[in-house]
C-alpha cells in the first residue's frame, strides 16, 4: 500500500489499494458507521467486484476492515445496502447482537439477481444466505440491480427500491421477513432526467426544514450518462410514499440534481442512524464513468465525497434537497487565517493562502456582488494551473472551470466547465473544500453543490478574487488547514 502518493486525498475516503466505485451497505450499528464499497482488491480498474469495507465513529476518520463479500459462483458482488434486523424478521439472529442484513446484486452470466448476506457479530464477518438468490429478474430484462432496503414503520414491513436500469425505472417490493419479496409498483416512465440508465436508488422520508410537522419522501435516482455536465450524476424526486407507490409532486419534466459537478455519483444514505442523531447522512462516489478508469492515480482509483448531511429546504419558490458536509468535518480544522472585508475593484490576490499548504484546506466566505456582473475566485499554483470559480449575476449561474487545472489529458471528457443555476441575491455564502485531488463547493448551506476532481501538478497555493462590471465585497473570509 502506498498512502503517500500524490493524489491520495487527505480527508476523503479511498481504498487502501485497488479500484473503488459506489458506496454500498451503509448502516449504523452500536456506535459505528459502516461503509462498504464496490471494490476490486486485485487491481486499479473496474473488475472482480467485491464489497470492500471500512468503519468509522465520526464519518471523518475511517478504519479499513477485511473485504466483506467476495464474488462466488452466482457472480460478482454489485451494489446494495445494509440494515439492522431490529425485530429478527429473518430469524437469522443467533446471539445477543441484532443481525445486520446486506442486500446486494449478484451479477452473473445469466443476468443480475438479488441476494442476502448477514452478520451476527456487528458487521465484522458476513455469511451469504444459504438459499440465494432471493429475488430474480424477468427473463427479458437482466439489468436489475442495486437494492436499497428499509423498514417501513407504518406498514410494519420491509420495502426494497431497486433499479430496473435499462427501462429507467425504480421498482418497489415489500416483504414481511426480509427474504420473500412481493412486487408493489414502478416509478420512472417519463419522469425526470432520462439521458441514461437508472442505477443506485434510495427512498426515505424527511422533515421539511422550518415547517413544523411537514415531511416528504425523497427518491434518489442515480443516472448514467445524462448528468448536467455529462456522464454520471444523481437526480432526485420529492413526493409521497404510501408503503406501495411513490408519487412525484413535481411535473414529470422537472429535473432536480443533488450536485452539479461531474464527480458525484451512486450517492445513497446511511440506514438506521439513531433517532437521537436524527440526521439523514449521505456519501457519493467522487468520480464519473466517463473517465473513472483513466484518472492518473497509481495504487488506488477513486475517492468518496465527504459525508454530507441532507436537508429539505426552500430555495426561492422550490423545495430542494440540500447537502452539506457533516458537522464532524470541522474537527479537522487546524491553522486558520481570516480576513474581514476585502473590497475587490478589479482583482485581489491573496498570497498568504497557507503558503506551504499540502493541498488540503477549506475556504469559507461570503460574496457581496450586488454591484457587479461577475464575481469570482481563482485557485492557482506556481505552474499556472487554475481552478476558477465564479458567479454570473446576470445569468444567475455558478461555474467551476477545471479546463486548465493540472493533468487533464488522460481522457478527453475530463476538461469541463460545470455550472449550476443560483438565485440572484445580495450575498452568496460559499464553503469550498479543497483536497489533493478534488474541489467541492457548497453554496447557500448546500442548497447548490458542485463537486469536481482535479489533478494539479502541485497544490493550488494561491488565490485571486476578481470582479467584472462593478465591485465585489468579500466578507468573513477564512482559510483553514485541514488535518
Ligand atoms: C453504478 C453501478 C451499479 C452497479 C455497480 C457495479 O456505478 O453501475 O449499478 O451495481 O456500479 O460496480
Amino acid at each position: 500500500y502506498n498512502y503517500d502518493e500524490k493524489y491520495r486525498p487527505a480527508f476523503h475516503f479511498t481504498p487502501p489499494y485497488g479500484w473503488m466505485n459506489d458506496p454500498n451497505g451503509m448502516v449504523y450499528y452500536d456506535g459505528v458507521f459502516h461503509l462498504a464499497y464496490q471494490y476490486n482488491p486485485l487491481g486499479t480498474r473496474w473488475q472482480n467486484m467485491s464489497w470492500g469495507h471500512a468503519t468509522s465513529k465520526d464519518l471523518v476518520t475511517w478504519e479499513h476492515q477485511p473485504v466483506a463479500l467476495y464474488p462466488d459462483t452466482l457472480g460478482a458482488i454489485f451494489s446494495g445496502s445494509a440494515v439492522v434486523d431490529m425485530h429478527n424478521t429473518t430469524g437469522l439472529q443467533s446471539g445477543e447482537e441484532k443481525t445486520l442484513l446486506a442486500y446486494f446484486t449478484h451479477a452473473g452470466p445469466n443476468g443480475q439477481v438479488q441476494s442476502l448476506a448477514y452478520s451476527n457479530d456487528k458487521g465484522e464477518t458476513w455469511t451469504k444466505y444459504e438459499k440465494n438468490p432471493i429475488l430474480t429478474h424477468f427473463e427479458d430484462d437482466p439489468d436489475f440491480r442495486d437494492p436499497k432496503v428499509f423498514w417501513h414503520a407504518d406498514t410494519e414491513r420491509w420495502v426494497m427500491v431497486i433499479a430496473r436500469s435499462l427501462k429507467k425505472e425504480m421498482e418497489l417490493y415489500s416483504s414481511d421477513n426480509g427474504i420473500d419479496w412481493q412486487y408493489e409498483s414502478s416509478f420512472g416512465q417519463g419522469q425526470g432526467a432520462q439521458g441514461g440508465i437508472w442505477e443506485c436508488p434510495d427512498l426515505f422520508e424527511m422533515a421539511v426544514e422550518g415547517e413544523a410537522g411537514e415531511s416528504r419522501w425523497v427518491l434518489i435516482c442515480n443516472l448514467n450518462p445524462g448528468g448536467p455536465s455529462g456522464g454520471s450524476a444523481a437526480q432526485y424526486f420529492i413526493g409521497d410514499f404510501d408503503g406501495r407507490v411513490f408519487t412525484n409532486h413535481a411535473e414529470p419534466s422537472d429535473i432536480k440534481w443533488m450536485d452539479w459537478g461531474k464527480d458525484h455519483y451512486a450517492t445513497v444514505t446511511w440506514s438506521d442512524v439513531p433517532e437521537s442523531d436524527g440526521r439523514r447522512l449521505a456519501i457519493g462516489w467522487m468520480s464519473n464513468w466517463e473517465y473513472a478508469n483513466d484518472v492518473p492515480t497509481k495504487n488506488f482509483r477513486s475517492a468518496m465525497t465527504v459525508a454530507r448531511e441532507l436537508k429539505l429546504v426552500t430555495k426561492g419558490e422550490e423545495l430542494v434537497l440540500a447537502s452539506y458536509p457533516v458537522e464532524e468535518l470541522k474537527k479537522l480544522r487546524t491553522e486558520e487565517i481570516s480576513f474581514d472585508h476585502i473590497v475587490v475593484e478589479n482583482e485581489h490576490v491573496v498570497d498568504s493562502l497557507l503558503n506551504h499548504n499540502e493541498g488540503a484546506y477549506e475556504l469559507t466566505l461570503a460574496l457581496d456582488a450586488s454591484d457587479s456582473d461577475v464575481a469570482g475566485l481563482t485557485l492557482f499554483n506556481n505552474n499556472g494551473e487554475v481552478v476558477d470559480i465564479s458567479i454570473s449575476l446576470s445569468k444567475g449561474e455558478l461555474y467551476m472551470d477545471r479546463t486548465n487545472s493540472g493533468l487533464t489529458d488522460f481522457n478527453d471528457r475530463f476538461k469541463a466547465v460545470t455550472f449550476a443555476p443560483v438565485e440572484k441575491k445580495e450575498r452568496y455564502e460559499l464553503r469550498i473544500l479543497v483536497d489533493k485531488a478534488s474541489v467541492e463547493i457548497f453554496e447557500g448551506k448546500g442548497s447548490t453543490v458542485m463537486t469536481n476532481i482535479v489533478f494539479p501538478t502541485e497544490p493550488y497555493n494561491r488565490l485571486k478574487f476578481y470582479t467584472k462590471g462593478g465591485n465585489t465585497i468579500v466578507q468573513d473570509f477564512k482559510i483553514y488547514r485541514l488535518n
